[in-house]
């Protein structure tokens, strides 16, 4: 396995190495040791693949497993907000490279047919006083599922099962840096300036939903995006903005 994306204009390094324990946790790990905003690690396959709410994340070979690194000098509340903006960075290099238009699942997850195809997991932490963010992709580009578990197997789609050849793992990962990218500094701009494109793609509007929060489950509907990408739920009778992290969203 290799990959050449030196093509890439940008003067943070990209970093590529075929097998990595997990994308995310290496990029934490180096911020101590200076490397600069922007600094991208990807692999093809990981051995500590992490997902979201402390779960692991199947990363085998013929998936694509991306993270990179952010100093965002904003309030902590508009993090949240880089995530969502990351989705829809990921959906575009998607379309440019496989012309096909993904559905999001609020708050991040990428679907084609409701099977998931994208995770992102953002971590954000402090060291020596400076906020940074860490934003991390994987997704089923030629993945076999043959060696995922059972359950997840009926559950996950791949870019390759759905466009019926083998996808470029190079030349998409090249789309999703650039993406990334431009993504980044429109959002230092605005931190909600792809609220529109977010909204029109995610399919978890207008559904009836499950909030999970820890032990507790609570059925509710979803009515909406909010200004802030929260999920504006009707739930008990009452209305409330469902903000990320906090809960876990099932469509019923
Ligand atoms: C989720 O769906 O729960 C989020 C999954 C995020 C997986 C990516 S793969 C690259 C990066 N490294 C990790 O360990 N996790 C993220």
């Amino acid at each position: 396995m290799s990959m050449d994306l030196s093509s890439l204009k940008r003067t943070a390094p990209v970093v590529y190495k075929p097998c990595v324990t997990s994308t995310n946790t290496i990029i934490k790990g180096l911020v101590p040791s200076g490397i600069a905003e922007g600094f991208t690690l990807v692999a093809e396959k990981q051995t500590a693949g992490r997902g979201r709410m402390g779960r692991s994340f199947e990363s085998p070979e013929g998936g694509l497993y991306l993270s990179m690194l952010f100093f965002p000098k904003c309030a902590p509340e508009d993090i949240s907000t880089l995530t969502p903006c990351a989705a829809v960075a990921v959906r575009r290099a998607i379309e440019k490279v496989c012309g096909i238009s993904v559905d999001i699942k609020w708050p991040n997850d990428l679907l084609i047919d409701g099977k998931k195809l994208c995770g992102i997991l953002t971590e954000s932490s402090v060291y020596l006083g400076r906020r940074f963010v860490v934003v991390g992709i994987g997704i089923n580009v030629n993945t076999d599922f043959s060696v995922f578990p059972e359950e997840l197997q009926k559950i996950a789609v791949s870019l390759c099962e759905k466009t019926g050849e083998t996808v470029g793992i190079e030349r998409l990962a090249a789309a999703i840096i650039g993406e990334l990218d431009t993504m980044y500094s429109l959002w230092t701009e605005n931190r909600k300036y792809c609220l529109d494109e977010y909204r029109s793609a995610c399919v978890t509007v207008g559904c009836d939903i499950v909030i999970i929060c820890g032990e507790e489950r609570k059925n509710a509907r979803s009515l909406g995006i909010g200004e802030d990408f929260s999920l504006i739920a009707e739930v008990d009778g009452q209305i409330r903005n469902v903000s990320f992290g906090e809960v876990s969203i099932r469509k019923i």
